[in-house]
């Protein structure tokens, strides 16, 4: 008898010692990580670093809402943001870490195409859905089933700008394109596809490279041809320089772009040059719907200025990832993922968002006048 107790104590110690860890083990991540991490890839520095300002601005406007209403399932978004610096090659690494090391639930990013592209091929390995803002290049979401974009593609965007300038009455156009982005790659060609298709000519398509400074050879070669506009599909960083030269040039026909133009950068490089230039984007604060202006409002209390598009974009993603999540019930990113794909009609700020098959949202497209050194709002397209 003595000895069955002793047994029976010595057993009872075992299975004690076995499942008091067990039980540590279960109830210690939900105390230490209650939060729902989501991770931020942006350029918030280098060359393009107004559109990693400006997206963390909404991203970060969109958090705080969100966890002030109480989080997620209870739970608060915790955000943890990656700069790339503007660099090719960086985004694979600082998603990498946010997915291997930070263990994110979902990533929010990027704006630039090939920084997205970089960023998709390692989301989709990982199974970790992910929300490009501002990306318009289609191949970005076909990287596969757990990319989706908050934006517009860039078929539509060129068919937008081909259609508008038709409307000007404008036949003979010339493309300046930037090879070293895929954004302006894919974007130069949908409009000369659709240009061309509206009955226009393309005269003549001059190209240049990252780091180009004096464009005055393409500039001479386009003006030869006698243009009636120029399309000049690149980011904020080039189209000012161009246009500033070409005005040295004498040339003061009317200069066009996509969003890649959207940044007040744009107008500083720019200065009066810029005047009398015409692009198109996805948003614009001067947009009077209520659900716009009370974004611009809050956003406003914030940050003591107006938000650009891709801080709407930014806001927007946040909001959409919020929603799937709490229409999942569950931060298992296979449920996140099959939520993203059954959205249907989420009132984005930048336009009312449902996914075709491809996982990109149809949404008109915002027209701005450069005039007296400012963007103004002149109408929405949505064909
Ligand atoms: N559409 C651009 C790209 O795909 C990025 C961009 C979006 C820039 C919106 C400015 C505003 O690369």
């Amino acid at each position: 008898m003595k000895q069955q107790r002793i047994l029976f104590g010595a057993l009872a110690i075992i299975l004690l010692v076995m499942i008091l860890p067990a039980c540590k083990r279960n109830t210690t991540p939900e105390q230490k990580t209650p939060d729902i991490t989501v991770g931020l890839f942006a350029s918030l520095t280098g060359a393009e670093a107004s559109f990693g300002e400006d997206s963390l601005r909404g991203t970060q406007l969109a958090v705080e809402e969100i966890n002030a209403y109480g989080g997620v399932l209870g739970r608060p978004i915790k955000l943890i943001v990656r700069d790339n610096q503007s660099k090719a090659g960086e985004s694979s690494i600082i998603v990498r870490e946010l997915i291997n090391r930070e263990h994110i639930t979902a990533l929010l990013g990027e704006v630039a195409s090939g920084r997205s592209l970089e960023g998709a091929s390692i989301a989709q390995k990982s199974g970790i859905p992910m929300i490009a803002s501002g990306s318009t290049n289609r191949r970005v979401t076909q990287v596969g089933n757990y990319i989706f974009r908050i934006c517009f593609i860039d078929e539509f965007q060129g068919k937008v700008m081909a259609k508008f300038m038709n409307s000007l009455g404008i036949r003979r156009a010339a493309i300046m394109a930037d090879t070293s982005t895929d954004y302006s790659i894919g974007l130069a060609r949908s409009f000369a596809h659709d240009f061309i298709a509206h009955g226009g000519q393309i005269v003549a398509e001059q190209n240049f490279t990252e780091g180009d400074k004096d464009f005055n050879a393409q500039l001479t070669a386009v003006k030869a041809t006698n243009p009636e506009a120029v399309f000049i599909p690149t980011y904020y960083t080039y189209a000012p320089l161009i246009i500033s030269q070409a005005r040295e040039l004498g040339m003061n026909i009317p200069f066009m772009g996509g969003d890649g133009w959207d940044s007040t950068e744009f107008l500083k490089i720019g200065g009066q040059a810029v005047n009398g230039t015409y692009f198109s984007t996805h948003f614009s604060s001067d947009n009077e719907s209520p659900i716009v202006q009370d974004f611009v409002k809050k956003y406003y209390h914030k940050y003591h200025v107006l938000p650009s598009a891709l801080a709407a974009l930014a806001y927007d993603s946040m909001k959409l990832l919020a929603d799937a999540i709490l229409r999942a019930g569950s931060v298992e990113t296979t449920k996140i993922r099959d939520a993203l794909e059954s959205t249907k009609h989420f009132p984005a700020v930048t336009g009312a968002i449902t996914f075709d098959e491809d996982r990109n949202p149809k949404k008109p497209a915002v027209i701005i006048r450069v005039q007296n050194g400012k963007f103004t709002y002149l109408e929405t397209l949505s064909l």
